[in-house]
């Protein structure tokens, strides 16, 4: 008989996943402790913005194949193969990652599991969590060490979250040798297997550093480009040049070489930083040094942005109306966490300047974080009166604004690309001042 799946946690990997599973044939029971988010998804709609996932979510609350609960007893009781889909954030005030939400649901969980059943961690962990929950499980779960655990990281990016479940680039299994979560991950993941998924099996800690050391990658790949950029702004030189130069290098790839307003979200930038405190705590902080250089590089290109603000605001920003196009931490979403766009805006109205934010999808989530700026419900409404415009977040709604049109409503026709995306030739030509990072100004 097939698997029966729980998910615990909702938010954009489990909800995702819990809908994945259903796609793919299992009985899929989701389990959150937020009844409120419970009943959103019970109801068919997602609590977050994510392409595709409410026709999932929709389609197997129809078929029957999925349901959500807020009890982990019943989830317990319900699943063959529990997947654990809860959030690790960054510690207030620490780099580390707060473990509690994921020792939690092994908690919630471990007291009902009294029967034969696999535990599969998916959340982003410090290197050592899973043999310290496969401990406790084996230790506080009725079924003893028949309530196996596995790690089996998730790399789907927000805004593409549907696709990369369903076609993921590769799984990653790590398991205890001898053990049985290895077969019964593969019978769940069947379908994707068969469809010529690569899959490599590993033991729990390297499956564990596989997701923070590919976030870490990419995180560096972007700071590196956005290092090339400073030189470019002190030499003279063009980065998207440069970058699409690099680009046809296959061993360098094009992807993540994107130099702008750098990384933002609730991964990458906490991500690195657990990882350099987990190698502090292993005695391998030396390792990891550079990435110290890569969250400066990234955290600077946010100045830099301020800074050509108020440059292009005449040395200051009393009195200035300041236009900021984009509120999430990249475009097909609506995430605010570490935005930024945000952070670049918050700066300017700390320093004076009279903020309006758009955002196609981010408002809501953005006037919670950030309940002091100025938000507008159109580009137009928000470029109203505007001595700048910056372009913080790369919406394709923002690539297909008319200049001429935006210009019509600004005080004067100055933009900043942050995203290096606008057709700066059409902006030159409908008469704004184009300056984007990492670009030379033309004389
Ligand atoms: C990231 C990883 O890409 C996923 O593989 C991983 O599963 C996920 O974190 C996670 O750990 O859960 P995500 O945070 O959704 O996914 O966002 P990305 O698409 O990686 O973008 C991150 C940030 O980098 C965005 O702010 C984006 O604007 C920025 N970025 C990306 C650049 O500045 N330049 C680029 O060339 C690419």
């Amino acid at each position: 008989m097939a698997p029966r799946i729980t998910v615990i946690g909702t938010g954009y990997l489990g909800a995702t996943h819990a809908a994945g599973m259903a796609e793919l044939g299992y009985e899929v029971l989701g389990m959150d402790v937020d009844p409120d988010k419970v009943s959103v998804l019970s109801s068919g709609r997602s609590p977050v913005f994510e392409p595709g996932l409410e026709e999932l979510l929709a389609r197997h609350l129809a078929s029957g194949r999925l349901r959500f609960t807020t009890s982990a007893e019943e989830a317990a009781r319900f699943g063959d193969v529990h997947f654990l889909c809860v959030g690790t954030p960054q510690k207030k005030g620490e780099m580390a990652a707060d473990m509690t939400y994921v020792d939690a649901a092994v908690d919630a969980l471990a007291p009902h599991l009294d029967r034969p059943c696999v535990v599969v961690g998916k959340s982003t962990v410090p290197v050592g969590t899973a043999a310290r929950l496969s401990q406790r499980l084996a230790d506080t779960a009725p079924a003893g060490e028949a309530a196996e655990l596995a790690w089996n990281p998730e790399f789907l990016r927000e805004g593409y979250a549907v696709q990369d479940t369903l076609r993921p680039d590769r799984l990653v299994f790590g398991v205890r040798p001898g053990g049985r979560a290895e077969e019964a991950l593969r019978e769940v993941y069947a379908p994707l297997l068969g469809a010529g998924v690569p899959l490599v099996v590993t033991d729990y800690a390297t499956a564990e550093l596989v997701k923070v050391s590919a976030n870490a990658f990419l995180a560096t790949k972007i700071s590196f480009i956005n290092a090339m950029a400073e030189v470019c702004e002190a030499s003279g030189a063009d980065v998207t040049q440069l970058s699409a130069a690099l680009a046809h290098d296959d061993r360098i790839g094009g992807r993540f070489l994107n130099a702008g307003l750098g990384f933002g979200g609730g991964c990458l930038p906490k991500d690195i930083r657990a990882f350099m405190a987990r190698a502090g705590e292993l005695g391998a902080d030396q390792a990891l040094t550079f990435l110290r250089e890569v969250d400066a590089i990234n955290m600077r290109r946010r100045s830099r942005m301020v800074e050509l603000a108020r440059e292009q605001c005449g040395g200051g920003f009393l009195g200035r109306r300041i236009a900021v196009l984009g509120a999430a931490f990249k475009p097909n979403s609506d995430d605010t966490r570490d935005s930024p766009a945000l952070n670049v805006a918050a700066q300017i109205q700390l320093q004076g300047g009279q903020v309006s934010v758009y955002d196609p999808k981010a408002l809501d989530n953005a006037r919670k974080a950030f309940p002091g700026l100025n938000y507008a419900e159109s580009a137009l409404e928000a470029a109203e009166g505007a001595h700048v415009v910056l372009h913080l977040t790369e919406w394709q709604e923002f690539r297909e604004l008319d200049p001429l049109v935006l210009g019509e409503r600004v005080a004067e026709r100055r933009v900043l690309d942050g995203r290096n995306v606008l057709d700066a030739e059409r902006w030159r030509a409908a008469g704004w001042t184009y300056r984007a990072l990492g670009r030379p100004q033309p004389e």
